[in-house]
């Protein structure tokens, strides 16, 4: 007899998709390129030298894509717009072909009775304002909120839940300080001013959505959160976990839920840039007054003061962690998936509970949470990713745990409905339910794609003692000796 943890009534059950991830059409029907467009083309920056020109094909599969959504059950679906089909060079006319194809996917959805979940900004700038500094130029913050209020005026009829920016920490020091992702810079400086652009254009799109999609708008931004463990019980350790956590974390929390700045790090970020970076009112902008706030959860990281442990000033050039003094203690007692990324249900619970210690009782939603592995489809055409189905049960028992200690969440969006180009690691990990064949397009929804669909049915998951007997067969494959 399993003992199953029901969800709340009127839980939302979603997927997320990304545009650059998923769209392909790179250059179809007056769509400008993006700063993903010119850093796939650039050698050396992505695995295999991958690109999304064409990706899951998704931009002309809308309508069957949508069909396996509702197939599979989905309630909500979170997509991303890429701004430069709205507005090709970000700041010129509309580009009413780009607007209609949203307009198309929102309808098609709410067809099928999916709810669309907007998300403005999931990375893909267009590549005519990175060529004035892209988020490093305070002026973009600005034309955010002009694309932001053109897709509002567009979609607020038919659009409720809106999410501005997709993990500014992510968009700002990956794309602009380690240059995994694009635009490719390494510039400790650049990531910290386009942090606080990113912050500052979501402050700035969420008055924007508020005042032009109406009253019935729920707007929020989704952060990447991230639990730091410290690698021992040692004061240093602790200390250098919470540089990292300020660092990863709370700038962001604060930030948009407080409307300030954790002191622990503005004396560094402003030795770094300036204090020109922040000026009077931004804070207040940035602290909008948001109706939910999206969590994206995959992991925790574990580190230990850095050997090095005088903590040098830092310099443009630093990395993150000579600059923070971190160094990354990886558990070697956890699995992993194949990003290499620890599973860590319990960060998870952790994280819920914490935002809701710190930041009072806003409602919460996942707005991403899954895994990649290397699956494949079998002799028989099927593919069984029991890994995936256990990663993604144990989560949901940890979600649980969170709302029975009354956390308000309001739903978990899975990342991802389908395989898809995965940013620097081009197509090698694949985090769907549902398998693409790259060279036919085939989708093939995996054993976790019906999984999903009985959780959503039956707005509950097997508990651990269940779960526990599931992840005996779900592991051996990816067991270490
Ligand atoms: C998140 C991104 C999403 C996807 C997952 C795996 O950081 O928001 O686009 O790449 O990681």
């Amino acid at each position: 007899m399993s003992d199953q943890l029901v969800f709340p009534k009127d839980f939302l059950w979603g997927v997320t998709t990304a545009a650059y991830q998923y769209e392909g059409a790179a250059d179809e029907d007056g769509k400008g390129p993006s700063i993903w467009d010119t850093f796939t083309h650039l050698p050396g920056t992505v695995h295999h030298g991958d690109n999304g020109d064409i990706a899951c094909d998704h931009y002309h599969r809308l309508d069957s894509d949508v069909e396996l959504m509702a197939e599979l059950g989905i309630g909500a679906c979170r997509f991303s717009i890429a701004w430069p089909r709205v507005q090709p060079d970000g700041s010129s006319a509309v580009n009413q072909a780009g607007l209609d194809h949203y307009r198309r996917l929102v309808d098609a959805l709410r067809a099928r009775g999916i709810e669309p979940v907007v998300t403005l900004y999931h990375w893909d700038l267009p590549q005519g304002l990175q060529d004035v500094g892209g988020w490093t130029n305070r002026d973009t913050a600005k034309r955010f909120e002009d694309y932001a209020r053109i897709v509002a005026d567009a979609l607020g009829d038919r659009v409720e839940r809106w999410v501005t920016v997709n993990e500014p920490y992510v968009a700002a020091f990956v794309g602009y300080a380690s240059g995994q992702h694009a635009p490719g810079l390494r510039d400790l400086g650049a990531a910290v001013t386009a942090a606080h652009h990113l912050l500052l254009g979501h402050g700035m799109a969420a008055r924007a959505i508020a005042e032009t999609a109406g009253s019935s708008a729920q707007i929020g931004i989704a952060l990447n959160l991230v639990p730091v463990t410290p690698a021992s019980k040692s004061d240093e350790d602790a200390a250098a976990a919470r540089r990292l956590d300020v660092h990863l974390n709370r700038w962001f929390l604060d930030s948009v839920l407080l409307g300030r700045y954790p002191e622990m790090l503005l004396g560094e970020y402003v030795h770094l840039v300036g204090d020109d970076f922040l000026r009077a009112g931004d804070l207040e902008i940035i602290r909008a007054d948001l109706d939910f706030l999206g969590v994206n959860y995959y992991t925790r990281r574990t580190v230990a003061v850095s050997a090095d442990s005088k903590v040098a000033p830092p310099t443009r050039r630093s990395s993150y962690s000579s600059w923070l003094g971190v160094d990354e203690r990886p558990r070697d007692d956890v699995p992993r998936t194949s990003t290499g990324w620890a599973i860590e249900p319990d960060g998870l619970t952790e994280i819920l509970l914490r935002v809701r210690e710190d930041y009072g009782d806003i409602p919460l939603y996942i707005t991403e949470n899954g895994a990649a592995f290397f699956d494949y489809a079998d002799p028989t055409g099927a593919v069984r990713d029991p890994e995936r189905i256990e990663y993604l049960s144990s989560h949901l028992v940890a979600a649980h745990a969170a709302i029975s200690k009354g956390v308000d969440l309001r739903g978990y969006f899975l990342w991802s409905l389908l395989d898809n180009f995965e940013w620097a690691d081009g197509y090698s990990q694949r985090f769907g339910i549902v398998f693409v064949d790259y060279r036919t397009q085939q989708r093939i929804p995996k054993a976790s794609a019906f999984w999903y669909r009985g959780v959503i049915a039956a707005n509950a998951v097997d508990g651990p003692q269940s779960a526990a007997g599931a992840s005996a067969t779900g592991q051996s494959a990816h067991q270490p000796d």
